[in-house]
């Protein structure tokens, strides 16, 4: 046997799996019972299966809307529900958990009194970007996990609303040209690439950092004439001239799935926009389900988010359903974002020219 094909052979100890990694992280906690790992790989049990789903949408019946409108009156796609039903029922069942909610589910979930329940809770999306289903592009799932201040008995919906500050674990999984895991239990963002032939997911990117400034911006430009704030507009005019910081216009990308658009920002440099307007002036993604999650992934990266006027993490949501602007990435932009949004001038006099503040 060659020296080549023997050192392939015994390359085991380079790949690290996401449940030895998850181990791993657990061990360095003083106190940690392994209960934050058998949640976290539950979730990742669950998401090799929608994975699975997602791949073969195309040729089951299990493709297209059922015809019905969640809480938010947005019309429901059979994964969507598929994929609520899939993360409740394994989550309510590892042990770990006493209370869930979803994007897709109006109340608070507690899990049943005659199944053991742990003191976290869990806010997902179980299936984000799903109007791109039937054309084939990238959707995901996102997950934030906080720990319950009354006990696994007593928690209600108000142990839910809490802000993104109490966090303790967050992550998403994307369904792309391959299956990624993205996660933070507040020791750095690490991402995983499902390996199908032997179902399981690899390290793939160790230790994340996002680029401090951005080379792209997204945001569904077709809503701007409806954007509540004039400063938004002028905000995403300058990322798009030569006079901004990098000195030349940023490019656009906008796929529809915020998974699949903050990902790509924050390997690359990204800034992504969403913003109130006139239909939602509340903004339209939510703060339990995809902004705090994705804004405490982003910030142990390295990049902010803010509505504009505040840090997400620091908002306590008022409601499960909570709405919120939002701006997120790379953190010299949204930095600048929230100056044009509060009419503040730019760092520096040319700069400060550019955002037609005196
Ligand atoms: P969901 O599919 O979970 O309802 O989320 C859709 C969200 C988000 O993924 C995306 O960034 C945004 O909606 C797109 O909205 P527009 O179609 O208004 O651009
Ligand atoms: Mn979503
Ligand atoms: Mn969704």
């Amino acid at each position: 046997m060659s020296d080549k094909t023997l050192s392939s052979l015994e390359g085991g100890e380079r790949i690290t799996t996401l449940e030895s990694h998850i181990i791993e992280s657990q061990r360095e906690i003083p106190g940690a019972s392994g209960a934050f790992s058998t949640l976290l790989s539950s979730i990742g049990l669950a998401s090799k299966i929608i994975s699975r789903e997602v791949r073969r949408a195309g040729l089951f019946d299990i493709l297209g809307l059922t015809g019905d409108t969640n809480v938010q009156g947005e019309r429901v796609t059979k994964l969507d529900i598929y994929s609520h039903n899939l993360l409740a029922r394994m989550m309510s069942r590892c042990g770990q958990v006493c209370g869930m909610a979803s994007e897709e589910h109006p109340d608070f979930m507690p899990v049943s009194s005659d199944l053991p329940r742990g003191r976290y809770l869990v806010c997902f999306d179980p299936l984000d970007g799903s109007s791109n289903i039937d054309v084939n592009a990238a959707i995901g799932t996102i997950f934030g996990i906080w720990r319950s201040k009354s006990s696994p008995e007593d928690c209600t919906e108000k142990d839910v609303l809490q802000s993104g500050n109490e966090i303790v674990g967050a992550g998403y999984i994307i369904y792309g040209s391959s299956t990624i895991f993205v996660y933070s239990s507040g020791r750095g963002v690490h991402g995983f690439t499902l390996d199908p032939s032997i179902g399981e997911f690899l390290l793939s990117h160790r230790d994340i950092r996002t680029p401090k400034r951005a080379k792209i911006y997204s945001c569904n430009e077709g809503n701007s004439y409806r954007w509540n704030d004039e400063g938004m507009r002028r905000f995403v005019s300058y990322l798009k001239s030569e006079n901004n910081a990098t000195g030349k216009p940023y490019s656009g990308r906008y796929i529809g799935s915020l998974v699949a658009d903050f990902h790509r920002n924050l390997l690359d440099g990204g800034v992504f926009i969403y913003p109130g307007d006139k239909k939602k002036p509340g903004g339209k993604l939510r703060l339990l389900f995809e902004a705090a999650p994705l804004a405490y992934i982003c910030e142990q990266a390295g990049g902010a988010a803010s509505t504009g006027w505040e840090r997400m993490l620091d908002i306590t949501p008022k409601k499960l359903h909570h709405r919120v602007p939002l701006i997120i990435g790379s953190r010299l932009d949204v930095e600048d974002g929230e100056r044009f949004m509060q009419g503040q001038p730019l760092p520096g006099e040319a700069a400060a020219a550019l955002t037609g503040i005196k």
